[in-house]
């Protein structure tokens, strides 16, 4: 091969702890976070997708020998680089222009002075197009999907057209000195919001109306709540019954609020009551998976039953309660007939058309009748939601004579490219039919009340629409949960926080189709069968194409969102499972042979896998999805040069042993593989791989990254060697698989990572085999004098080196548990590395980073900390092969705070980490 292309950083090493930590803080952000602008499903998180584009353009310093000639001074290098990027994905960051500015700088410096275009194909919810525009690049996303487009045109393509102005709307420019950034834009989708919900309740805020309580006072409805009935199937007694899953309203201690259902008079009636003396458990609601019974009587009502009522249009509905706005917290009413009068109103006639699809496995509702995108709302939401929906021409209309007195210039519609008074009314109309959209959301009877928050629970809970039987209708009008304005404020909110920079390009189209030109590539595609995203988009889809027919007309020109080029492996789809699965691997190959094709050249291409539940549980190695990917870009060309878990759970889970066990995605960086790459046969793949891992490991180590993500990211290095070769023979003449290749890396993995003990002194060598043998359990004192002196040590020493204990012919290695002690490393007498690093994790776990940090001066006077993590690394590899989950999370929890406690350690430390001294003991004594 000639002039290969540099390595990149990603290629190489990532500060995994760091962006790992900073993936899993962000879920719980959520003020200003563009996910905010409106849902989406299988987001990446915003700080691994801002990591894997600066590592995947940035150099490793090892491709830049001129500059970095030895290993030193390149390992000196990458963890500056680390450092910027650990700065970099923290999300208080994402907008600090000193920052992204050295970013870019870097980025430039790797590619010939300029910063490269970016395109993700399967854009979806845009969190890799929204980053690389932020780190300044020209991104450009397309998707399928219409509601995606509609989503990455908000997040990257508006927002830089109108940039540092004012907001349009009448008075709102002068309630502030100045307009930076996104600012003004923002500030008006929240004046007109405010201003259509004002029509909106001219229009119908009498089927909203206020509650009276028994003192008189005057109350604002938050939410009705309502419950399903059908006739009880008992002969004698055929009234009607509500289903309900559970009784309760409210269960703040002290405040707690339930419902009472009585059958008087042949009618149910119910009355909220204000005691914590509720029903629980079983006595909880009439529904369950196996179905339901009669209040009153306690008729038995099979879900056959209910579902045959359903499907025959006799399924009703009761008023159970009412939720209202109170001074303090919510206030729980009985139903009167006001209010269920109120919710009586006259179905709208022109409702979003469509049918739910065929997916079983997703919807639920076709079942029990409802089977059209309208049925999932009560009379009223389809009222309020039309109303709404109709009122988005109107603000568009209002904005667009706003934006023309306020002296911008008329300019073309949005659709054509236009940046100006057109465009911005056509902006801002998109923005609030978002506001719309995600009502809908909270404007369904699908929303329950949530009685632990008591707040409205949305639809998409799940990515599926379940059947829920007491629902919730709330009201767009009140301040509280599931009202219109608030879905604004959400959407202003996200594009106060875009970054608004370079033009970006967002279109719709199949990936298989799509041009690539020379764009550097990073995506997500979709994951096998996981999510059903055009089936579940037409939900917020009837009523966006709805409200921005004559505004977005391209993005919503179809009548429901395209289904059959999906590359979403659905059996009702494509003729079963088999068909769906050779639907989806064609597919797949197809559009990374097309990338592979005409893709930027010096860049690795980036894809992301997201596990699903069940691959959670397998082990890294037998996983159909993950073979499929892997299977898949091997077979359409690519060279996989790297694999990183990205976890985005707060707590490390180990729940299995599995290498993937913890990884809620992985990241791939892939080259093109030569056309005339060479094959190779099993021994020589295997020779490859001895020669190639330590290195390999050996930097992976050095980096952050915890112990728990090695495995799998040394499958990374591994799997390169694999996809380097046309193919690899086995003896027989066969090729060998993925899932093959998989065992033989991790085998040698376990090789290379056992070699590692040989460096140790010989205490630490004795305490690894010991460990590996019996654990903390005791031993024949036999045994251990043997295996003492096959490691060049003894019981005594080991004993004075406080980690062992021998007495009465048994022998054990101290446990953890022993050594969480003060301890003065300094004015020990002996000190192996084994000692150190146990005393540590003990005290990492009893007392936290801080602890730790203390004793990391005087640990560092007599022995190598170097040593340390890596002896925690292999610690963690063999309590995890022993399936010893304590162990493992011990050693795994010293490891990852590595760098934490080191930072924290120059804080104490009087002498400079670099004077620390080699292994200090007497190797003799005896
Ligand atoms: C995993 S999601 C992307 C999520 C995204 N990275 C995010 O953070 O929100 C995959 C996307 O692929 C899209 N998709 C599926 N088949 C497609 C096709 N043939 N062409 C283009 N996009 C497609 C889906 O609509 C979905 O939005």
């Amino acid at each position: 091969m000639t002039n290969a292309p540099k390595k990149k950083l990603i290629e190489v090493s990532l500060p995994l702890e760091a962006i790992n930590a900073e993936a899993s803080r962000e879920k719980s952000i959520r003020h200003g976070h563009p996910s905010t602008l409106h849902l989406y499903w299988a987001r990446r998180p915003l700080a691994a997708a801002r990591a894997v584009l600066f590592a995947q353009l940035v150099d490793d310093p090892s491709s830049r020998p001129e500059e970095f000639p030895t290993i030193e001074e390149q390992d000196a290098e990458r963890a500056r680089l680390h450092a910027l990027l650990e700065q970099l994905v923290v999300w208080e960051n994402s907008n600090d222009e000193r920052l992204l500015r050295q970013a870019r700088d870097e980025i430039r410096k790797s590619n010939n002075g300029e910063l490269p275009a970016v395109l993700d194909p399967f854009a979806g919810g845009g969190a890799i197009p929204l980053e690389a525009q932020r780190l300044g690049l020209e991104a450009h996303a397309s998707d399928l999907n219409p509601l995606a487009v509609l989503i990455n045109k908000a997040l990257i393509e508006i927002p830089p057209k109108f940039v540092d102005r004012p907001p349009v709307f009448p008075g709102a420019a002068e309630t502030r000195n100045g307009w930076s950034r996104t600012e003004g834009l923002a500030e008006d989708v929240r004046q007109y919001g405010d201003w259509m919900r004002g029509l909106a309740q001219e229009r119908i805020g009498r089927l909203y109306p206020k509650v009276t309580t028994p003192d008189g006072s005057e109350h604002t409805v938050i939410a009705w709540v309502w419950a399903r009935t059908v006739k009880s199937p008992n002969p004698a007694n055929p009234i009607e019954v509500p289903l309900v899953r559970s009784w309760w309203l409210g269960k703040k201690k002290g405040k707690e609020a339930w419902i009472d259902a009585r059958v008087v008079d042949g009618e149910v009636r119910y009355t909220v009551r204000h005691d914590a003396d509720g029903p629980s458990g079983d006595e909880d609601g009439t529904v369950g998976r196996k179905g339901a019974y009669a209040v009153g009587d306690g008729t038995p009502i099979s879900l056959n039953y209910i579902r045959a009522e359903g499907r025959a249009g006799r399924m009703g509905t009761h008023l159970m309660a009412v939720v209202a706005e109170g001074e303090r917290g919510r206030l729980y009413l009985s139903p009167t007939a006001l209010q269920a009068e109120a919710a009586r109103t006259e179905r709208p006639s022109d409702v979003p058309e469509g049918d739910l699809p065929k997916n079983p496995r997703d919807f639920k509702t076709p079942n029990y009748g409802l089977t059209t995108w309208a049925d999932l709302f009560t009379n009223r939401q389809l009222v309020a939601l039309t109303t709404l929906s109709d009122l988005v021409a109107e603000v568009r209309e209002r904005a667009l004579d706003d934006a023309l007195a306020s002296g911008m210039e008329p300019g073309a519609r949005l659709e054509d490219g236009g940046a100006s008074a057109q465009a911005y009314a056509d902006s801002i109309a998109t923005y609030v039919a978002f506001g719309v959209s995600r009502l809908t959301d909270y404007s369904s009877n699908i929303c329950s009340w949530h009685s632990t928050r008591e707040t409205i629970r949305n639809v998409f809970g799940r990515q599926a629409i379940p059947m829920v039987w007491d629902y919730v209708e709330s009201n767009p009008f009140s301040t509280s949960s599931g009202n219109f304005l608030g879905q604004v404020n959400w959407v202003s909110k996200a594009i106060e926080r875009v970054p608004a920079a370079p033009p970006a390009s967002v279109t719709q189209s199949d990936a298989a189709g799509r041009n690539y030109g020379e764009l550097v590539v990073s995506t997500d595609p979709p994951y096998y069968d996981n999510i059903g995203y055009s089936d579940l988009s037409d939900f917020f889809y009837v009523w966006l194409r709805r409200s921005l027919g004559g505004i977005q007309s391209k993005a919503v020109s179809t009548m429901q969102t395209p289904k059959f080029e999906e590359l979403v492996a659905n059996p009702y789809r494509h003729d079963g499972k088999s068909g769906a699965e050779r639907y989806f691997i064609s597919g797949f190959n197809a559009v990374f042979t097309r990338v592979r094709a005409v893709a930027n050249r010096d860049v690795p291409l980036t894809v992301y896998y997201a596990y699903k539940q069940q691959d959670t549980r397998d082990s890294g190695t037998s996983s159909t999805g993950w073979h499929t990917l892997l299977d898949g870009l091997i077979d359409s060309g690519w060279e996989v040069t790297a694999t990183w878990p990205m976890r985005t759970e707060g707590k490390v889970r180990l729940i299995s042993s599995g290498t993937n066990a913890l990884a809620s995605s992985i990241v791939l960086a892939c080259r093109p593989r030569p056309t005339d790459a060479p094959a190779t046969t099993r021994r020589a793949f295997v020779a490859a791989l001895k020669a190639e891992l330590p290195e390999a490991l050996r930097t992976l180590i050095q980096g952050s990254i915890a112990p728990v993500d090695l495995a799998q990211a040394a499958i990374g290095p591994g799997i390169a060697v694999f996809s380097r070769y046309s193919r690899v023979r086995e003896a027989d003449g066969s090729d060998m698989s993925v899932k093959d290749a998989l065992l033989l890396i991790n085998s040698t993995l376990d090789e290379v990572i056992g070699e590692q003990e040989s460096d140790f002194d010989p205490d630490t060598r004795f305490a690894v085999k010991w460990y590996r043998q019996y654990g903390w359990v005791q031993e024949s004192s036999g045994i251990a004098d043997q295996l003492a002196r096959s490691s060049d040590t003894s019981i005594g020493a080991l004993e004075r080196g406080g980690i062992f204990e021998a007495k009465g012919g048994k022998a054990r290695l101290l446990a953890p548990g022993h050594l969480e002690g003060a301890w003065d490393a300094a004015a020990d007498e002996r000190v192996s590395v084994w000692e150190a690093t146990v005393r540590l994790a003990a005290v990492m776990a009893k007392d936290g980073a801080d602890k730790v940090a203390e004793l990391l001066p005087s640990v560092q006077t007599r022995v190598n900390l170097d040593a340390v993590k890596e002896l925690g690394f292999l610690l963690f590899h063999e309590a995890e092969k022993k399936k010893d989950t304590k162990d493992a999370i011990l050693f795994n929890g010293l490891v990852s705070a590595w760098g934490d406690v080191n930072e924290q350690a120059r804080k104490y430390a009087s002498t400079p980490r670099s004077s620390q001294q080699a292994f200090d003991f007497d190797e003799d004594e005896d």
